[in-house]
């Protein structure tokens, strides 16, 4: 049996390239040596979105995504998080096992406590108690299905700390019956600059998309921030915003040649940014057709998901049968 990794995708729109090696490109490739469980966490992103029509869409948004880039609905267990109830309940139980006060040091509410607390509102101001628990069903999310490995980007280790102190909680009261999971922090995320340098990232609105049209492409890339260097300057690669991202996307002997041409002189800015977008065509083209035609099809993404699901309530099933034994329910 394959040792099983599990992540949880936020649905949150449109992809960036700073999605895809970040975390999509990455994820695939684990998807070869694991089981892989891969679910859209639309119950985690109800803490936010209220509109009906605004969930549904960033579900099929992030849904046609990860199927364009090359998931394998036959291979990877691909599944919307509504779809298992079993989530659910085992959220519960755990909930049960959750101290308030690992719940209070959780950085992501305490984010929103700091910001009320600076701008002089009351501190739980618009803090709902789905946004409080977000990390208790995101235990849940992980133990149904006896995680080994969860690939996740920095901003969610604690989370994973927090899933696995609850587990060892849990355990220490009835036995071995949850598996701890390991988290895999992907530091590669933090390296992936957007056009302004900064970490690339929709709230910095310095994005390159990956599947909008070409000169929603081209515009960002042509518009990303360099030094001065003059085109016969040398320069150094690993400072440049252009070749970071192109080191990650073009061949070895490609990338290797760039950087002789960097630390030489006599490459333009303006000539590498056309390079890269050439690159960003080449490479997702094709993509952006599947993911459009993917659009335009949500009853299909529906039957994906479906399927995946059907599968994932296979796993968990006997597993929330041996918690709720353990507990005596
Ligand atoms: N909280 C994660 C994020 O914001 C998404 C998520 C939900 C998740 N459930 C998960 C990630 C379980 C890993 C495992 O990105």
């Amino acid at each position: 049996m394959k040792q099983i990794t599990l992540t949880g995708i936020k649905p949150t729109g449109q992809p960036h390239i700073g999605n895809y090696l970040g975390m999509i490109k990455p994820a695939l490739e684990l998807a070869k040596d694991f089981q892989a469980l891969y679910f859209i966490a639309d119950y985690h992103a109800l803490t936010t979105v209220r509109d009906k029509k605004e969930l549904a869409h960033l579900t099929y948004q992030a849904t046609a995504t990860w199927l364009a880039l090359g998931l394998n609905p036959d291979e990877v267990i691909f599944y919307r998080q509504s779809d298992i109830p079993e989530v659910f309940e085992l959220s519960w139980v755990l909930s049960c096992f959750t101290t308030k006060g690992l719940l209070n040091r959780a950085h992501a509410y305490k984010a929103i406590v700091d910001d009320n607390i600076a701008e002089g509102r009351e501190e739980d101001k618009n803090i709902n108690a789905g946004l409080f628990t977000y990390p208790v069903l995101m235990a849940a999310d992980i133990l149904l299905f006896g995680t080994h490995i969860v690939p996740v980007g920095l901003d969610q280790q604690q989370h994973l700390e927090i899933t696995r102190d609850i587990a060892l909680t849990f355990n220490k009261n009835y036995g071995n019956v949850l598996t701890i999971p390991e988290a895999v922090i992907r530091k590669e995320v933090m390296t992936i600059p957007g056009i302004d340098g900064r970490k690339m990232s929709k709230s910095y609105n310095n994005v390159i998309p990956i599947f909008a049209a070409s000169n929603q492409v081209r515009k960002p890339v042509m518009r990303i921030v360099t030094d001065s260097k003059r085109p016969e300057d040398p320069k150094d690669p690993d400072e440049c915003n252009i070749f970071a991202i192109y080191r990650h996307l073009a061949e070895v002997d490609a990338v290797e040649a760039k950087r002789k041409l960097y630390l030489e002189g006599g490459l333009a800015y303006g000539e590498m940014k056309k390079e890269l977008f050439a690159l960003l065509e080449a490479t997702f083209s094709e993509q952006r057709d599947r993911y459009n035609a993917l659009m335009e099809n949500p009853g299909e993404l529906d039957k994906i998901l479906e399927k995946g699901g059907e599968k994932a309530r296979d796993i968990a099933g006997p597993i929330l049968t041996k918690v709720r034994k353990a507990i005596g329910v």
